[in-house]
């Protein structure tokens, strides 16, 4: 375990999202990076479930640093998050 973040990611798991599967979503990022919920990961991330993002007629909404990324799969999400964790390590 790391004791400072690089990337926070938030998994919306309001209503709408989560019957559009964001539960899946959030257990496959959690399986592919190997990290616990809430626990920050040895590279820096932080994965959470967070509550409705106001973006749901465009679920599964995710947040990287807060910025809301509408209609995520796990193919998408994947490349953002690797893309703001590398980000964040350079210029942190
Ligand atoms: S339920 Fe996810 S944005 Fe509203």
């Amino acid at each position: 375990m790391k004791d400072s973040v690089h990337t926070v990611v938030e998994v919306c798991v309001g209503l709408n999202c989560a019957l559009n599967g964001s539960y899946m979503l959030l257990e496959n990022i959690r399986k592919h990076y190997k990290i616990e919920i809430g626990v920050i990961s040895d590279n820096g991330i932080q994965l959470l479930e967070r509550e409705c993002g106001r973006f749901c007629n465009c679920s599964n909404t995710v947040f990287i640093d807060g910025v809301a990324y509408k209609n995520s799969t796990f193919d998408s999400i994947v490349k953002y998050i690797d893309a703001q964790n590398i980000k964040s390590y350079l210029y942190n």
